[in-house]
């Protein structure tokens, strides 16, 4: 019997989506205002899915707890009031889009849990857009 687990986090971060080896007119027209060169911010908000087998004794697939203290750890220490790219090594030689942000976190995260235990991220970068991500 398999059941899942969310938890929610919000966390406010600064990025600019910028390709080095491009030119200015290229970055302009493939990132639009992302790609401001004075950065802009988002509030990210994260729900972290755990997947896996109902424990017949706790009745827990994972103690929320463990996964809150894991989400605030990893995530919201390592994200929360910084600029992704100048103070974040997870996106020093990578753009800080939402896909990349979202495959980050899933490493940070699945890291801690059991391997029997699926996650999946969705991570939203406004209210109407976000991305999903489960390690595939
Ligand atoms: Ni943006």
């Amino acid at each position: 019997m398999q059941a899942t687990v969310a938890r929610r986090a919000m966390f406010n971060a600064a990025h600019r989506l910028h390709v080095a080896a491009w030119s200015d007119e290229k970055n302009k027209e493939a990132f639009g205002p992302c790609n401001n060169a004075n950065y802009h911010g988002h509030n990210y908000a994260l729900t972290a899915k755990v997947t896996g087998d109902i424990d017949p004794v706790t009745g827990y697939v994972i103690d929320i707890k463990t996964l809150k203290d894991i989400i605030e750890t990893e995530v919201v220490q390592r994200y929360d009031h910084r600029n992704l790219n100048l103070d974040c090594p997870d996106f020093v030689s990578k753009n800080p889009t939402a896909e990349n942000i979202a495959v980050a976190i899933y490493g940070h995260i699945k890291k801690h849990l059991p391997p029997n235990l699926t996650l999946t991220i969705t991570l939203h970068e406004t209210d109407r857009n976000y991305v999903e991500y489960n390690g595939n």
